[in-house]
């Protein structure tokens, strides 16, 4: 596919992932949120029937980016025609410009399920692997696949590329986008003790189209991807890497992962790292005050 199908891909504004215990505050505030992200197979069995309940809820009010958690684009067995079938029918229903998942593996096929995002080992055999698979995605569904980095409770050795590589490699082959999670390299950067700023320039900015930002929790020095914080203490550092982010790359939609600890005010939270977002991305590109409302 061609990269000039990213370049096609509107400017959607900030957001938030809709989970159902703040569906009721997400749907609230259609004045503060832009866009929000589902987890595409929790539909998965539904989309059959069309857009209900929720579903349909948001898609009234928001344009709506389909995520999965679970293509495995690094597994080795093929990718079941359902899958890709329900992936397709659950885009044509919201009217999706892109797909997006994981730089990872969760699975092989049916029989074996790790039931996590998993590292990927970066040889030159995955490579050729994840950009077959990856080509087969996007000429199945005709609209680009968007991979996002994740973050790694430890690295495989023997590989021939460290992550950017590889990801800049399935980019330039496969014309794929990038979903780059600014919090997930900071978490890999603190724990493994190297420069999240340094690192965050080796991935391939021409091909970023989305970015997620969250909060995690520190546990005895190590931070962890927990979901369930404001962008502000330990999660601070965050932001100088959002903004160098949104000023060198053509963002065109932020999301904020909220997985845990609803308690808290919607507001003092989620909304407060929201509009944190849109200050710094409309400083960066004042362009961006046309589909930041
Ligand atoms: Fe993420």
């Amino acid at each position: 596919m061609s990269t000039d199908e990213l370049k096609k891909i509107p400017h959607f504004g900030a957001g938030i992932g809709l989970r159902l215990e703040l569906a009721e505050d997400t749907l609230a505030h259609t004045k503060e949120i832009n866009v929000v992200e589902i987890i595409a197979e929790h539909y998965f069995s539904s989309i059959e029937q069309g857009l209900t309940g929720i579903l349909a809820a948001a898609r009234a009010a928001y344009p709506v980016i389909p995520h999965g958690v679970d293509l495995s684009i690094a597994s080795t067995v093929p990718i079941e025609k359902e899958y890709l079938q329900h992936a397709d029918e659950l885009m044509r229903a919201l009217g999706a410009h892109y797909y997006s998942d994981h730089f990872a593996l969760t699975r092989s096929g049916d029989e074996l399920d790790i039931g996590h995002l998993s590292p990927v080992w970066f040889t030159k055999e995955m490579l050729e692997n994840v950009v077959a698979r990856v080509d087969h995605v996007q000429q199945t569904l005709g609209k680009p696949l968007v991979l996002e980095n994740i973050t790694c409770p430890f690295v495989i050795p023997g590989a021939d590329f460290e992550e950017p590589e590889f990801i800049s490699e399935v980019c330039r082959r496969t014309g794929c986008g990038l979903l780059l999670d600014v919090t997930n390299v900071f978490i890999n950067a603190h724990n493994f003790k190297f420069d999240a700023q340094r690192m965050i320039e080796r991935y391939p900015i021409d091909s970023l189209v989305h970015v997620h930002l969250a909060g995690g929790e520190m546990e005895d020095d190590v931070l962890i991807d927990t979901h369930s914080a404001s962008i502000d203490g330990v999660n601070e550092g965050v932001w100088p890497l959002f903004e160098w982010v949104v000023t060198n790359a053509d963002v065109k939609a932020v999301i904020i992962e909220r997985d845990d600890d609803f308690k808290v005010s919607f507001d003092d939270t989620v909304l407060n790292d929201l509009r944190r977002i849109k200050s710094i991305w409309k400083k960066a590109k004042p362009e961006a005050e046309a589909f930041l409302h």
